[in-house]
């Protein structure tokens, strides 16, 4: 599946942001090494804390439902449906999470404007807190 396709996905997901407290809707598309696309989007809360980012419902869905092995990951956010001319990297906590689950491969998949840009994972995160750190 292309960037543009996975992006695709990500938009559509976005529609189904519940965000009536910041008005900043994000919708996220996560490709599976099998092939298969979790989506998610932001779902916000009376007890603000209580947010789940988009990335986040995307990744857990995709683990939940027995994934393991993943490809990249398309994010789109703004402050409407429409909103597409600035980037909407993905906070620190969904990048600390995908760090968790992703191989050095793992891309980022953005859109910025009318381009389709994207990052390794440890170009968004370099020098990250790892699993393997916590090895005896
Ligand atoms: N948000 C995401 O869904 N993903 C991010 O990576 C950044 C922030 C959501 C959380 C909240 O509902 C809204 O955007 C404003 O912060």
């Amino acid at each position: 599946m292309t960037d543009a396709e996975l992006m695709q996905l990500a938009k559509r997901a976005r529609k189904n942001a519940y965000a009536p407290y910041s008005g900043f809707v994000v919708g996220a598309a996560l490709l599976c090494s099998d092939e298969s696309v979790y989506m998610g989007c932001n779902v916000e809360n009376a007890s603000y804390g209580a947010t789940m980012c988009a990335e986040r419902v995307a990744m857990y869905q995709a683990i939940a439902n027995g994934k393991s092995s993943f490809v990249k990951i398309a994010v789109c956010g703004g402050t409407d449906l429409t909103y597409t001319d600035v980037v909407c990297p993905p906070c620190g906590i969904c990048r600390q999470v995908l760090r968790e689950f992703c191989t050095d491969a793992f891309r980022i998949v953005l859109q910025n404007g009318d381009e389709i840009v994207s990052y390794k994972i440890g170009e968004l995160l370099p020098f990250s807190f790892q699993k393997n750190m916590l090895e005896k």
